[in-house]
């Protein structure tokens, strides 16, 4: 069943689009989370939603229910849209009690104090805050903020929630608590949530689907699965798994989904191409960090580099290596010795993309 949907929303200020004709459908219940580098244009996609913004042009309707129309400059007041928003600052009253803070909303729609007092309990309840109504924000830890500001957004049991990075100010090891916790929440209540991150961990491991966002664009759309092993963009391989880009090279060889890429050099790597490209044609090579093995054999897809110094990481070593003038960033147990070397990439795990001005213009 649908939920939201956004239709060619674009969002001007004056010469710069903020987003650029974004469509995204957004399924009942789902876990959708926006996820892109800082000024890609996630919060404000968000309070385009929320109606905390007017974008230029463009539509939203949520369940068959018309929000937003550019052109006929229709447009509900937040309160009317009455959806749950939870922000980076939670944004807390300091002079009211934890409980007054969640039942505020409440109050403002006019539920009579015993109903009211039953939904703060249980939304305190829900985000295991029972024991903290009577106190002030002030008194509280930045995750017990956290959750407080959670609390006041679920207790109208919105029909849909928006997240702006809610978890940022938390430390690692309480942030990933957070994230197991807030996604029970959203699936006990079964509501809809927008969540908004740059960090590609969080969007992994908590999303139903994820878009990936740069410049105001939609790069590509779809399971985390989808995104990590099936990257269709230089720029998600390198965003969602830190891919090295290699660059430098051009097409010598097409054949079905796979190609081969010719360095300066003349040295050779085979890989998989998700896009079509064109021998002769200028291209890149994305490979994560863990998929690049140090090798003494004289496989097939193997390169010569100049390694530098390995660093001890505790399970695995990092280190750097040089093909040529591009600088490649390997994960592995065996580290090389510094100098002259090679390195081996499974063609799998190569992923060869045309470098046309869009894909250029994605991996600044
Ligand atoms: N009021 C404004 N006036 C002009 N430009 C704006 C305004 N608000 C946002 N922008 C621009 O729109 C772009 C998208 O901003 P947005 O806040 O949506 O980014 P974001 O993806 O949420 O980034 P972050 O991760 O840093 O929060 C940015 O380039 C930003 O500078
Ligand atoms: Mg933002």
């Amino acid at each position: 069943m649908t939920d939201l949907v956004l239709s060619d929303l674009t969002r001007s200020y004056g010469a710069t689009n903020a987003i650029d004709n974004i469509n995204i459908t957004v399924g009942a219940g789902e876990f959708l989370t926006l996820l892109g580098p800082s000024g890609c244009g996630k919060s404000t996609t968000l309070a385009a939603i929320a109606g905390l913004d007017q974008p230029t042009h463009g539509r939203i309707s949520f369940a068959g229910r018309t929000l937003f129309d550019a052109a006929s400059k229709t447009s509900l007041p937040p309160e009317a849209r009455g959806f749950g928003v939870v922000f980076q600052s939670y944004a807390l009253w300091p002079h009211m009690t934890v409980d007054d803070n969640v039942g505020l909303s409440l109050r403002l729609r006019k539920v009579a104090a015993p109903e009211r007092n039953r939904r703060v309990g249980e939304a305190l309840d829900l985000v295991g805050l029972t024991a903290y109504a009577k106190r002030y924000p002030g008194e509280l830890s930045g995750g017990q903020q956290q959750r407080v500001a959670l609390a006041r957004a679920v207790v109208f049991r919105p029909a849909l929630l928006l997240l702006d990075e809610p978890l940022s100010n938390l430390d690692a090891q309480l942030r990933q608590e957070a994230r197991i916790w807030l996604k029970s929440i959203q699936r006990e209540l079964g509501l809809t949530a927008i969540y908004v991150t740059h960090d590609q961990e969080e969007a992994l491991s908590m999303s139903d689907r994820i878009v990936v966002m740069r410049g105001g664009h939609i790069i590509q759309m779809g399971t985390p699965q989808d995104i990590y092993e099936r990257p269709v963009h230089p720029f998600s391989a390198s965003f969602i798994g830190s891919a090295n880009l290699i660059t430098g090279g051009s097409v010598s060889e097409v054949f079905g989904g796979q190609a081969a890429i010719a360095f300066g050099d003349g040295q050779v790597l085979r890989g998989h191409a998700p896009l079509p490209v064109h021998p002769g044609s200028p291209a890149l090579v994305a490979v994560r960090p863990q998929n690049i093995q140090p090798t003494e054999g004289a496989d097939e897809n193997r390169l010569l580099v100049r390694f530098g110094a390995a660093n001890y990481l505790g399970d695995r070593f990092e280190q750097e290596a040089f093909l040529g003038e591009c600088r490649l960033r390997l994960q592995t147990i065996r580290p090389a010795p510094e100098g002259q070397g090679a390195i081996w990439i499974d063609h799998a795990d190569a992923l060869i993309f045309p470098l046309d001005d869009r894909a250029k213009d994605k991996t600044r």
